[in-house]
Parts: C-alpha cells; structure tokens; sequence
C-alpha cells in the first residue's frame, strides 16, 4: 500500500526530485535529526543529545556582534543605516557590489599571509560555499562525467556536486597508514579505474584544509597535484573554505600561490572555491563565491550565479567588515588563538580515556580513532557503533562511513560549535562511555574464556546425549553469556 502511495506521488515528480543521489540518506544527516528531535539544554533538557556532527564556527561569534554594535550604519536596518536602504533594496547585477569584490579580494589574499593575490574580477558570488561548488561543477563537466575526490570527504559534497548536475564522484582513496595523504598512486589508481569503467574525468577536487581531516595539503602534494591535472588536462578544484581556521603550524598553502610561481601550468585548469561561513563564522549569511582562472568559467559563473546571489544587504554589510583592518587583522589572530587553545583542550581530555585523534592543525573538528571500541572492524561495527554512541551516550557525532572513509573506526567530531560547559558535558560523557566499555569488553573477553572450555565439555559429551539436547545446551549456554 505504502509502497504503491510513494510510487504513484514518485510519478508526479521529476526524476531529479525523487532520485537519490542527494546522498542526505546517510548517518551524517540522521544524527542531525536526532538532535533536531531531542537537542541538548543545560537546564531544560541536560539529558539531551550534543550535537557535534555540525562544523561550526561560534568560538569568536562575541567579536563580530561587538563590530556590528559599533558599526550601525553598515546595518542598513538602524537609524544610522537607512539612508542607504532604498538604494541596497533594489536590483543590482550579477556581477555583485565592487567595493564587495575589492573587500574579499583584499581579505583572502590576507588569509594567505599575503603570499597570493585575488583579482576581484575573477570573483563569482554564490550562495555559500555550496552553491559555489555546484556552480563550478555545472560548468565543468556534463552529466555522466566525473570529478576524482579524495576520501574521506564532506558528506554533502554528493549533495553539492553531484545531484542536480548529474556529475559523477570517483573517490581516490586515501589511507590512515599514511595519514591519509594524497599521493601521486592513488591518484593515477582512480583516475585509471574511471577510464576503464568508461568514465570522463573532468577534475579533482579537494578541500584544503580537509573536512574531516582537519590537515592541510603540504607544498609537495599541491605542486604534484598541479602537475597531474596538466598532464591529464583536466580541472583542480580546491575548496579552501577552512583556511584561515589553520591555528597552528605550518602555515596553510593556497593553491593560488603554488600556481602564481609555476609556469608551467595551465591556469584555465585551476578554481578556487571559498566562502565566509567557516573563517567568520557566518554560514547563514551564504557568502561563497567561486575565484576562476578561466575566463570564460569567470562569465558563465556569472551568469549561472544568478540563481544564488548574496543578497546585497550581507555584501554591503560584509564589505564594511572586511575593509576594516584593523578588525580582520585582530579576528583572525584571535579565532585562531581561541580554536588552537579549544583543540588542546578537546585532544588532551579524550587521549587520557585512551581516544586518539589525527594530528591536525586546522578545522572545527577532530578525526578520532575508535577503533579499539569496534566490537568487529567492519562498516557493520562502525555503525553499530554509532548507534549507541548517538542513542545511549547521545552525543551526535559523524561515522567516518558517511565521509566515504575506507577504514571502519574512524569518526568526525566538532569542537566549536559549543560553550566550554557543553564541551565539557560531552567529555564527561565520553568518558564514562569508554570506561565502561572497556568494562564491557574484559567481561565479554572473560566470558568468551569460560565458554570455550564449556563448548568443548558439550561436544566431548556429544556422543553420549541426543543431539536436540546437545543443540538446547548451547543454546542455553550462549543465552547466558550472551555470545
Ligand atoms: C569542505 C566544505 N565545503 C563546503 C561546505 C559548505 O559551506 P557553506 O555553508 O558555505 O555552503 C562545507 C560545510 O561544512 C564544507 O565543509
């Protein structure tokens, strides 16, 4: 019945509408919903899950309400603000404000210490980083093409990419034997397979710094990245939407300043896609944009972003910030401070319970080893995993499956989306978490030693009894030990 109801509805709908390569059936979004349903308060609900599947940025949110406070003008909705208002309310091209391209280009070269620059007309407006990825695969590649990606990746980036361009994902596969770099083999491996498989190739596209990894990518691996996109002549995207969250050394690398020095490369070859949501912590504000080498990506990205322009009170707005030096100079310096002193903090507590994280210098987020609390090193186990830590500890963190990680074990958890009283919740939970499971496996371990011996006491005895009861007691014999 169900299923013919959601076969007949189906039918009213576009194929795009009810096909499911949106990739939001996943654990990733599950446990947003089961936050959503049941969302932690200190006081009105402290049994509460934490979410911490949300890379968020709220660690430096006091400094830019105490901008906006000394700035009402820059609000066009104050007193001070509303001469401007008529002006802002109505149409403005594609192209976006001037004064707002000048600003982020002048603010991105900052983010790269100064060591690339952002030519504002190469600047495409999107809504977030999302929209910017979407836009530049919609003029990179045609439906059935593909993008190689290396895992573990964003989960919504089968959302992004992939699901209303019609555009394939192939993962390069990346491993924790080597801290899951990028390497010139996996690369070919990926690239060989898609060919056999019958696949165009279009790109690469890579989050530099990672999510989930929260690593950057080293001089090495960008300069051989450039030099096998050339020598296929296919597109490098990168998605450097977490660079000025790096908080400690080394210093984040820019793909726009690996291909300023290479003379070799094709430039028509190389985007860059960024947004405000991570850096400032302003996701809702949607400023993305796309920073093209290619001309014509540059004229048909602007065409395409009128579909997802920033609305140009955010751009008035976020110009205003972003040209005052002083306080970009002071918020960078400072979210950095605050996201190095919160990772320390975060890292520390769960290496005392034993929980291992990937060495990381960047990011909202830690990529944990739980490894050695899989009851079977299967996606299986991972999952089951996740289960009780969502249900029973109620903390919502991300499986590594939900990231196209390879390796069961491995889980992305968020550190900055919260107050310190909630991270501290959530260590204590955490915490008695392991500790009884660590309980739980010696009991199963010493368990599983008296059953051995019991098992071969029953088959000894196996000719002397009738089978039916030979069979009722292991059946019984596993009830009790639950094995
Ligand atoms: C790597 C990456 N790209 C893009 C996005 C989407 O960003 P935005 O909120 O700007 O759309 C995210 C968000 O988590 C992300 O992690």
């Amino acid at each position: 019945m169900a299923l013919a109801r959601d076969a007949r509805r189906h039918s009213l709908l576009s194929k795009l509408a009810t096909n499911d390569s949106h990739g939001e059936n996943s654990p990733y979004f599950d446990g947003w919903k089961a936050y959503d349903n049941n969302p932690y308060h200190p006081i009105t609900n402290p049994e509460g899950v934490i979410q911490m599947g949300l890379a968020e940025n709220q660690l430096c949110s006091d400094l830019i309400e105490d901008w906006v406070k000394r700035n009402p003008k820059a609000s066009i909705c104050t007193v001070e603000g509303v001469s401007e208002f008529k002006d802002i309310a109505l149409y403005q091209d594609y192209h976006g404000l001037p004064a707002f391209r000048n600003a982020m280009a002048k603010y991105m070269r900052k983010v790269t210490g100064g060591r690339a620059r952002f030519d504002p007309d190469r600047i495409v407006m999107s809504g977030g980083a999302t929209g910017a990825n979407e836009l530049i695969a919609f003029c990179l590649a045609d439906p059935g093409d593909a993008f190689l990606i290396p895992t573990p990746y964003y989960p919504a980036f089968d959302r992004d990419l992939r699901w209303r361009t019609g555009v394939q994902l192939v993962p390069v596969v990346c491993e924790s034997s080597n801290d899951f770099k990028i390497t010139r083999f996996a690369l070919e491996e990926a690239y060989d397979k898609a060919q056999e498989d019958n696949i165009k190739v279009k790109g690469v596209i890579i989050a530099n710094p990672s999510n989930p990894l929260g690593t950057i990518l080293d001089r090495e691996t960008l300069t051989s990245l450039v030099s096998f996109i050339n020598e296929k002549n296919i597109h490098l995207v990168c998605d450097e939407i977490y660079a000025a969250t790096v908080f400690k050394q080394p210093d984040f690398i820019s793909i726009s300043e690996i291909v300023k020095d290479d003379t070799n490369c094709n430039l028509d070859l190389i985007h860059v896609v960024y947004s405000l949501s991570k850096d400032l912590g302003l996701p809702g504000f949607r400023v993305g944009i796309v920073y093209s080498y290619n001309d014509n990506v540059v004229s048909c990205g602007r065409r395409m972003s009128s579909f997802g322009l920033v609305s140009t009170q955010t751009q008035y707005l976020i110009t205003a910030m972003l040209s005052d030096d002083e306080f970009v100079d002071n918020f960078v310096e400072e979210s950095g401070r605050r996201l190095a002193s919160r990772h320390k903090v975060f890292t520390q507590e769960l290496a005392q319970v034993g929980i291992s994280c990937l060495n990381s210098n960047a990011g909202l987020f830690c990529w944990m080893d739980l490894r050695p609390l899989l009851d079977n090193a299967s996606h299986e186990g991972e999952t089951a995993l996740w289960r009780t830590i969502i249900n029973e500890v109620k903390l919502n963190v991300s499986p590594g499956s939900s990231f196209h990680c390879p390796e069961p074990g491995w889980f992305r958890v968020c550190f900055a989306n919260m107050d310190e009283n909630t991270m501290n919740e959530a260590l204590q939970r955490i915490r008695t978490f392991v500790s009884k499971s660590k309980k739980s496996a010696k009991s199963r371990r010493s368990r599983s030693s008296l059953r051995l011996p019991m098992c071969h006491l029953i088959r000894m005895l196996g000719p002397l009894i009738p089978l039916f009861v030979m069979r009722l007691l292991e059946a019984i014999l596993a009830m009790v030990m639950h094995i």
